[in-house]
């Protein structure tokens, strides 16, 4: 094991990009004049507004640290100068954010959901000509391709295997290069693994003298198991060959056979261990880093401005990483004979192939797939039910893939797909493919066995699931089917999204109203403020809506305004995503009147009162869009009709499958990627296409040298 270590160097990477340093000269300049023009009349010598002076900030920001940090809080949110003052030049607020954040000394936004702090109109606003690069990085395998990875050097069962990757809790895209590093747990839990699966490939027992393989072992692998016969060098190499093959999915170059083989001579030399010093060097060559790591430095040539295009073998795996969770070598032989021809050859045998894998009806869709639930984040309504019975959870699962179903569905045809997959007024309902055996058929549909209806408390049934869900009596036979006219239309008013979007018992305007604002108007919310007392009164006689107000305090609703009416058109549905036109609220007066003859309470009365479901867009950026909205129909096709919600839409698609928040300098492949998409009329693969031949994802910059943060 030691030797192992040594061989290996170090495991751990970093691969963020250092903080950038503040540049002094810019506070006479750039800082200071925006302070003095925007903010100084509230917070100077004459009135200090909320008890908060910064007139006299200086560049040494050190001694202020803390104010620095909550002027840079509210600039970058939005929240100052207050909304009716004149709004600041958003590219000099950013700057002003920037610098401070810099000095600072905290890192620029790059957590999955500060995205959309670069405003709008600073990607789109003006036509962009030049193109980008991503940072060099190295991005260790997601959590699923780890999976995948140990599946495809082993393909039996294999116990014991612990993954070494999580991701973080965040919601919205998580598995980002950039936030994570290998530290010392993750590296003892890969080292294991590659202990395990080696002892799989190489199999354990010892016959009549000589070593035979387990079920999935590796013959070249077991060859090597005898104690006592010191095996050809050739047979070394063969096996050095065939798990570079299985781990890396390309062939050892000579060099690396020299390694290797070097490694398996000394161990053996020194012990007299040929078998341990064999699962050594197998076990090396599981650990490389472009085994665990998705290796994107870019060590294609280099160009004047200094950035390189990835080699084609770099290509190769972050577009085979990128589309799926394998690491496959399909279009290599394509890519040498492009990468002769130039940079425009190549990005076409790229294109070729993203159009020939996202056609591929065998291609594994998980991961393109896994882009509209991390973005919808309909496939969380399972974890809604905390305390509930496992039905409960099994019901929800059956609402996540319902709506998976019409995802693909949509997905599959390929037109207008953005729009569709907020207005279609079909969906599924209870719907699950089977492939039928009797008759051979594939993907039959199968009324799944109905869950039994659940019992919620004070006795309200809750069939999940089923029919009474989406509003149907019968189940309907041929699905996909239309929605009642006027009740629900696309993904954002499936059952699984509006009960993914609940709290265990309520629904939940304010994040339904956040999510629409930051997914789909690319607005940003500043977040909750801890100290605050976030909670609705527990009033059962009042309904949500009205209980709700609490926020309209001058002091929530700066938050507020930017979310709650956003979500209040939801209250069409209840926390289960049934429909509704009405609420039940409990009946104050005819409660306090169930009395029995001596006068005791005999329980709650209800009563149905009048819905409503307006709502209101404020502060999207995009004149047409403002103004009230009847119900969330009517706020979801006005804004699905927006060229600013499809541009976010793009927005959010750039950061799954580049693995990062986009930058200014990405405003050319971002507009490229919506231009692709428009022309395309609306083609989900032709966007992906667009963005995986952009200069983003082809060409890297040098960031500096790792540091030791994680
Ligand atoms: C028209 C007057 C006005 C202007 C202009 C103004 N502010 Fe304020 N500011 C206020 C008021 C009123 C408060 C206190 C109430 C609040 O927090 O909303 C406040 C509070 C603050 C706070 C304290 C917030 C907290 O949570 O403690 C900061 C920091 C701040 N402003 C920064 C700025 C900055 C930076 C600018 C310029 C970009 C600015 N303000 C411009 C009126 C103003
Ligand atoms: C600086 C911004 C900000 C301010 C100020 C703010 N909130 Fe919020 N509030 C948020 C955000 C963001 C969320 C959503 C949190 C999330 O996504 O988990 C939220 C959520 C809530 C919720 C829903 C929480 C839940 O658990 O269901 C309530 C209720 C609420 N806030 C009430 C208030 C009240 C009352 C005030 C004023 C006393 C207030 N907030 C002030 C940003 C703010």
């Amino acid at each position: 094991m030691r030797r192992l270590i040594l061989f290996l160097g170090s495991l751990c990477f970093v691969a963020g990009s250092a903080a950038r340093a503040a540049d002094p000269a810019e506070f006479p300049t750039a800082v200071k004049p925006f302070l003095t023009a925007h903010c100084v009349k509230c917070h100077g010598p004459e009135k200090q507004a909320g008890d908060f002076r910064l007139d006299d900030l200086t560049a040494d920001v050190g001694k202020h640290a803390e104010r620095w940090a909550t002027v840079r809080d509210q600039v970058r949110d939005g929240l100052m100068p207050p909304a009716k003052e004149q709004k600041p030049d958003q590219a000099k607020a950013r700057q002003v954010v920037a610098w401070a954040s810099a000095a600072i000394g905290t890192r620029p936004a790059r957590l999955p959901n500060q995205g959309n702090l670069i405003p709008h109109e600073l990607l789109f606003g003006t036509p962009a000509t030049v193109g980008s690069a991503s940072p060099a990085r190295v991005w260790r395998l997601a959590p699923p391709a780890y999976q995948s990875f140990v599946r495809g050097v082993f393909r039996e069962r294999l116990d014991g295997i612990v993954s070494p990757f999580a991701l973080l809790g965040e919601r919205g895209f998580r598995d980002f290069a950039d936030l994570y590093s290998l530290d010392e747990a993750s590296t003892e839990l890969l080292l294991r693994n590659a202990a395990l699966i080696v002892d799989a490939q190489t199999g354990t027992e010892v016959k009549n003298g000589k070593p035979t393989g387990r079920n999935g072992s590796v013959r070249e692998f077991v060859e090597l198991m005898t104690p006592d016969v010191e095996p050809a060098r050739a047979k070394l190499e063969v096996a050095v060959q065939a798990q570079f093959r299985l781990a890396v999915a390309r062939p050892a170059t000579p060099d690396e056979v020299e390694r290797y083989v070097g490694l398996y001579q000394k161990g053996a030399k020194n012990t007299g261990d040929r078998p341990g010093a064999a699962k050594t060097m197998l076990q090396a060559v599981l650990l490389r880093a472009d085994a665990m790591y998705r290796y994107e430095v870019g060590t294609g040539p280099a160009e004047a401005s200094g950035r390189r295009m990835l080699s084609p073998l770099e290509i190769e795996q972050a577009v085979s990483l990128t589309l799926g969770n394998k690491r496959v070598p399909p279009f290599a032989t394509a890519l040498n004979v492009a990468s002769a021809k130039g940079t425009a050859a190549i990005r076409e045998a790229v294109a070729n192939h993203v159009r020939v894998s996202l056609s591929d009806p065998k291609a594994d869709t998980e991961r393109v797939m896994g882009f509209f639930r991390e973005y919808f984040e309909y496939h969380r309504a399972p974890e809604v039910f905390k305390d509930k019975p496992k039905d409960f959870v099994h019901a929800a699962s059956q609402l996540v893939a319902d709506t998976d179903r019409l995802v693909a569905e949509i997905v599959a045809s390929d037109k207008d797909v953005f729009r569709e997959l907020l207005t279609t007024q079909k969906t599924f309902v209870n719907y699950t493919v089977r492939d039928d055996k009797k008759t051979n058929r594939k993907n039959v549909p199968m009324q799944s066995v109905p869950p039994p209806p659940f019992r919620k408390e004070k006795g309200e049934v809750f069939k999940a699931g089923v029919e009474p869900v989406y509003g149907f009596t019968d189940w309907p036979e041929t699905q996909p089917v239309e929605s009642p006219k006027d009740t629900r239309i696309g993904v954002l008013m499936q059952p699984s999204w509006l009960v993914a979007w609940s709290t265990n018992f309520e629904t939940d305007p304010v994040r339904r109203g956040r999510w629409v604002r930051e997914r789909l108007l690319g607005g940003t919310v500043p977040d909750l403020p801890i100290g605050v007392v976030a909670q609705v009164p527990d009033e059962p006689h009042r309904t949500f809506r009205d209980r709700l107000t609490v926020t309209r305090a001058a002091q929530c609703w700066k938050c507020h305004q930017k979310m709650d009416e956003l979500g209040l058109p939801f209250e069409q549905f209840d926390h289960y995503g049934r429909f509704r036109t009405t609420e039940t609220v409990r009946d104050t007066e005819a409660t306090a009147k169930n009395v029995d003859k001596k006068g005791k309470l005999l329980g709650p009365v209800d009563k149905q009162v009048r819905l409503v479901t307006t709502g209101l867009i404020v502060d999207s950026g995009v004149p047409s869009l403002e103004g009230a909205v009847k119900d969330p129909r009517d706020m979801i096709r006005k804004i699905a009709n927006s060229d600013r919600a499809r541009q976010v839409f793009v927005r959010h698609a750039f950061r799954y499958f580049l693995g990062r928040n986009e930058s200014l300098a990405d405003a050319k492949s971002l507009q490229d990627a919506d231009a692709a998409y428009v022309k395309s009329g609306g083609s989900f693969k032709a966007l992906v296409e667009s963005l995986l031949t952009s200069d983003s994802f082809l060409y890297r910059v040098a960031t500096a040298a790792p540091g030791g943060a994680k």
